[in-house]
Order: C-alpha cells, then sequence, then structure tokens
C-alpha cells in the first residue's frame, strides 16, 4: 500500500492553484445558483475574480467560493462586480442618437415594434430606450422585452427604479444623444431613488433569460445586446449570435457593444452593417 509520505506531490504553483480555484467557483456557481460562468472568456473572468477579492479584502479564490456558496449577500456583490460596468442612462449617447436617426425610421412604418433588450441590468439601458421611442412617437407600438439572468437587478428595474446619484452623469448624455425635454420630466426623485414615469414602463415586459442557454424567447425587429458577448469564449459568442440571428425578423436590426463586432462570426453574412462604428447590423433577406 502507497503511504502519503511515498506520494510524490509536486508543489503547484500559484498560477495554476489560481485557475483550478477559479474552475472549481465556476462550477460551484453554476452548481448551486444555475449562474454559469464557465464558457466566459477564462481570462477576463479571472481577472474580475481577483479585483474582487482586492475590494473585498477576501485571502484567496477559495474563501471566496466559501462565501458565495453559504452567505446570500456575498454572493450579491460578487454578481454586481462581476456583472456590472458603469452605470448611466444613455451611456455612448452616439449610439442612441444612431439608433433615433438610423434605425427607428426602418421601424416606423411597423404596426407593432418588438424589441429585445439582452442583458438589461438595472434597467438604465431600458429606460432609455423607452424615452427614445416615446420621443419619436414609437413607444405605444413597441413592446420591450428586458431580460437579464440577475434576479436582482431585474427586481430593482421592474419597480422602475435607479439609482439616484448616476442621473447628473444620465442628464448629460441624454443632451449629448439629442434629448428633446428636461431630462427631469421623465422621473420624480424620492430617497434617493429616481421613479420612472408609468407610461414610459407600460409596455416593458421584465424577465429572466440567461443567454448562456442559447434559447430565444421571441421573435424580434431589433436585438440590442452592450457590452456582454465581449466576455465570453469564442463558441459561446458564436451560439449566442446565431440564436439573435435566428430570434430576427428578415429586416430585423442588432445592436452590440462597440468592443464587439460581428466580423469573423459565422453568422457576420447574414447581416449587413448599418453603422460599423456604433456596431448596428441588420439582417438580410
Ligand atoms: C456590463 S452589463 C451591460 C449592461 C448594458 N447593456 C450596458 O451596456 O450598459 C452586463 C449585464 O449582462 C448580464 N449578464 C451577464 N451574463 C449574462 C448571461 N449569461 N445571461 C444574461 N445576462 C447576463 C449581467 O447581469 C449584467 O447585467
Amino acid at each position: 500500500m502507497v503511504g502519503f509520505k511515498d506520494l510524490n506531490l509536486q508543489p503547484y504553483s500559484d498560477k495554476n492553484l489560481a485557475k483550478i480555484e477559479t474552475e472549481l467557483l465556476q462550477q460551484a456557481l453554476f452548481r448551486c445558483h444555475g449562474l454559469d460562468f464557465r464558457d466566459y472568456s477564462f481570462p477576463s473572468f479571472r481577472r474580475r475574480v481577483r479585483r474582487h477579492l482586492v475590494e473585498e479584502g477576501i485571502p484567496s479564490i477559495s474563501a471566496l467560493q466559501e462565501s458565495v456558496l453559504h452567505d446570500g449577500g456575498a454572493l450579491r456583490r460578487f454578481m454586481e462586480y462581476v456583472s456590472l460596468g458603469r452605470k448611466a442612462m444613455f451611456r455612448d449617447p452616439v449610439f442612441f442618437t444612431a439608433l433615433r436617426e438610423r434605425v427607428f425610421p426602418l421601424l416606423k412604418e411597423k404596426p407593432m415594434i418588438r424589441i429585445w433588450l439582452a442583458e438589461c441590468a438595472t434597467g438604465e439601458e431600458v429606460f432609455s430606450l423607452a424615452i427614445l421611442l416615446h420621443e419619436e412617437g414609437l413607444l405605444e407600438k413597441s413592446r420591450l422585452y428586458a431580460t437579464d439572468h440577475n434576479q436582482r437587478f431585474l427586481a430593482s428595474a421592474g419597480a422602475g427604479i435607479i439609482p439616484l446619484n448616476g442621473m447628473r452623469e444620465s442628464t448629460e448624455y441624454y443632451r449629448l444623444a439629442g434629448g428633446k425635454r428636461p431630462f427631469s420630466d421623465y422621473y420624480t426623485a424620492a430617497y434617493g431613488f429616481a421613479l420612472f414615469a408609468s407610461e414610459l414602463r407600460e409596455n416593458i415586459l421584465w424577465g429572466r433569460h440567461d443567454l448562456t442557454s442559447g434559447d430565444s424567447i421571441n421573435t424580434f425587429d431589433l436585438i440590442i445586446c452592450r457590452n456582454v458577448i465581449v466576455y465570453f469564449n469564442k463558441a459561446l459568442k458564436e451560439r449566442v449570435l446565431k440564436m439573435f440571428a435566428e430570434s430576427l425578423e428578415d429586416g430585423g436590426i442588432l445592436g452590440l457593444g462597440h468592443r464587439e463586432t460581428l466580423r469573423h462570426c459565422a453568422v457576420g453574412d447574414s447581416f449587413r452593417d448599418i453603422n460599423p462604428v456604433q456596431k448596428l447590423y441588420i439582417k438580410e433577406a
């Protein structure tokens, strides 16, 4: 029988250990909470995990795993950290100007406009789009499907509130995006939150959806998915873009984030550029 002292145990390098611990963390999040980060770009996921450890003063990835499995608050803080970038309404105002000037004219004649915001986070992008559609007289005939894999984000956004502290930046972005009214007309401020007017929220449907499932939820005239597929590995990116292509009507439009592209992707040939800088593409018949 081999004793422990006879085993030729090689010391693992810190780098190898961090890789194993990160993979175990991904497994744990998936198996315990159904949160699937296994096909995210590994280096970028690991980078975010490392930064989170520093910010929270957690000594190791294994210790983080322990806490996200047993402590709901720790899981919530981790999810917010790995999921959210900077939050503001009308962020990248030029993208919203391009929607107004190049995309809405293509949708105007439709009897009904179905739009999917496929990772709506805490709602900033959804309310921005609702305001834009309202100002162009299109909100009434639009249905906005706002989805995210984070249930907590959906709960606050679904209540129509976002934190008030980002509103100064949002007001400036709204102006740069060609906003037509005083921005504060659209919300009421109370207790540190901005509550959006109910007319803006009536046609928004909120629901949990995980892009890693590869499942669609309907067919759409416009799909917007900005700043998340950049974190996916190549295979997952291809799967999600194929699902978007299949979920769009002919002539439907796809909007991606500024670091994301359809170039070199299998579905790229099914689309033509509307605005290559703002990553707006139209599906060809
Ligand atoms: C950086 S935020 C982008 C939000 C918004 N589109 C923007 O650009 O401001 C990324 C969002 O994607 C969501 N997300 C990440 N992975 C997802 C997945 N597999 N399925 C659905 N949503 C996901 C996160 O919860 C987060 O709300």
